[in-house]
């Protein structure tokens, strides 16, 4: 149901409206205990949200919202496979990939584990295969080097985690990913590929989308043209839901991987979208990013909302979106090694939410997913922090750090920390002019009186920070189970259906009409003047 219209919002409408401007330092000057009230741990996590603009009376309230709003009777509605992606008429159930007790997981009728663990097995086989030089390419050559062609769903979460798990890479394989139509993408690939040792995994849910499609073909026909068309065989596999157009494509049936219509594209790393994970880490590591997942599972539905990481982390932003007015949201990973981690939380939560109509068809009352961006630390920091802390806007930040590093140079990691742990304490305090004029700045003495108002910093940013004991593969499945579990909340708490992704559609359906306009085989007649002339100036 719509949180929107109960007492529960209205009651945190009020909270906000007499929360007004206060300040965070002086929440923090009220309740020395500030950190231990707002912080929770839960399996080699830590996430403090005590830099959050909350009370525990906007905490209770938010709380509350959660039963009012009915996200509980959701959650076990996916648990059951019921069809809660309503516009497409399916089941939700990509928590049966990682489900690894006898219990059944049923869509319909239908246990869907056995076919779960089939598609595990194979995938387990077909790493050995490719590891232990069994899978050999036309020539009798090994497979060095693999090409994952896909995109959104079918290349952000593997590409991500392979980059992630850099020191839990498995040697002598090399995992590239392809995803733009641009062949800039695909030519840097080729570039440094050798046809003999090359497999490339075609992996698309459709196995309709154009730049797979395009990206395929054009693989394919690098190939053959140095190894013959007999060689597709061993150089080509396939990861789709529609068996059907792989066969079509010309991949073998024994080489395709399937996946199931109730695993959505962004929440499909977990299938056999993550083969190229699995080869790049290793079958055993990526059991274990499926154990964090599925640890993860076990919290969110377990826990009780005021324990609960996930609830807790889309609570926090529907107070800061719909109650404070943020736009945004910073997503600030103080480790190089998640550096795609801001592109693919984008996908997850921007295509899951960002919505205008409700469940019901109806206008959405109130805000839905806020644009979520950011970069790693300390990159950002001499980039853009300079808006976050002097902009003037409303930026919530998410920070997200190990305790221990998963490549170790001396010192390093204890500075990274350091600056981590600053920003979020500059963000929240900041540093107005009477510190400044009264010397708590370094700066020259002569220059205070005119650059003081320069040099203040308003913070009163609100932030929260996810500490983690170390990055591997189970923590990495915690993680990203963590934000799944997040979206799929808001998606609750805001009414929204979370898993189809209409809003896709338009520019596709309009790409395939100004096609043949840009390679001149039909009239610009009838276009907007704009794009008329941005056709006509490209074929020139
Ligand atoms: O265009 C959006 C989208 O449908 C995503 O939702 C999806 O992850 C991506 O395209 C790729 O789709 P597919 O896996 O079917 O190629």
């Amino acid at each position: 149901m719509t949180a929107k219209n109960t007492s529960a919002w209205t009651e945190l409408q009020n909270l906000a409206d007499a929360f007004g401007g206060t300040h965070l330092r002086d929440l923090f000057a009220r309740d020395a205990q500030r950190f231990e009230h707002f912080s929770l741990r839960y399996e080699g996590m830590l996430l403090d949200f005590s830099k959050q603009r909350i009370t525990s009376e906007i905490l209770a309230a938010l709380h509350t919202l959660w039963h009012v709003a009915e996200v509980p009777a959701l959650m076990s509605s996916m648990r059951t496979g019921e069809l809660i992606n309503q516009t497409e008429g399916r089941a939700v159930m990509h928590m049966a990939l990682r489900h690894s007790g006898a219990e059944p997981r049923y869509v319909g009728r239908n246990d869907v584990m056995p076919d779960v663990r089939r598609m595990l097995n194979k995938m387990e086989k077909f790493c050995a295969d490719i590891h232990l030089g069994r899978w050999r390419g036309a020539t009798g050559e090994p497979i060095r080097h693999i090409v994952n062609i896909g995109i959104g769903g079918s290349d952000l979460g593997p590409k991500m985690a392979a980059r992630a798990l850099t020191a839990n890479r498995a040697k002598n394989i090399r995992v590239d990913f392809v995803s733009n139509i641009d062949a800039a993408d695909l030519s840097s690939v080729l570039e440094n590929c050798t046809p003999a040792n090359t497999l490339f995994i075609v992996a698309s849910k459709t196995f309709t989308t154009q730049e797979t499609m395009r990206n395929a073909v054009s693989a394919r026909a690098w190939l053959v043209a140095a190894l013959g068309e007999a060689a597709v065989a061993k150089h080509f596999v396939a990861v789709s839901t529609n068996l059907k157009a792989i066969a079509a494509f010309g991949i073998d049936p024994e080489n395709s991987f399937e996946f199931w219509d109730w695993v959505g594209g962004r929440f499909s790393v977990w299938s056999a979208i993550g083969l190229s994970l699995a080869l790049a880490i290793g079958m055993e590591n990526f059991r274990q990013l499926l154990a964090g997942a599925e640890a993860m599972d076990k919290h969110f539905f377990a826990a009780p909302v005021e324990k609960n990481l996930p609830a807790t982390l889309a609570l926090l932003e529907v107070w800061n979106t719909n109650f404070l007015g943020a736009q945004t949201r910073a997503l600030l990973p103080y480790s190089q090694s998640l550096e795609l981690l801001p592109r693919f939380l984008q996908q997850l939560e921007m295509e899951s939410n960002g919505k205008h109509i409700d469940r019901d068809g109806n206008p959405l009352q109130c805000a839905s997913a806020p644009i979520v961006w950011g970069e790693t630390g300390t990159n950002g920091q001499h980039a853009f922090y300079q808006l976050i802390h002097q902009g003037g806007r409303l930026i919530p930040c998410e920070f997200i750090a190990f305790i221990e590093p998963d490549f170790d140079l001396p010192e390093h990691h204890a500075m990274l920390l350091s600056h981590c742990f600053a920003q979020s304490e500059a963000l929240m305090i900041g540093k107005i002019s009477e510190e400044i004029s009264n010397g708590v700045s370094s700066a020259p003495t002569g220059e205070i009186p005119s650059l003081a108002p320069y040099k203040t910093f308003l913070g009163n940013q609100p932030s929260t920070t996810l500490l983690l004991d170390r990055l591997n593969p189970f923590s990495l499945g915690q993680l990203i189970a963590l934000y799944e579990h997040k979206v799929f909340a808001l998606g609750a708490l805001w009414n929204i259906n979370s898993f189809d992704q209409f809003g896709v559609e338009l520019g596709k359906q309009l790409a395939s009409r100004l096609l043949p306009m840009i390679e001149g085989r039909a009239s610009i007649e009838g276009i907007d003047s704009s794009t008329a002339g941005l056709i006509a100036a490209s074929r020139k």
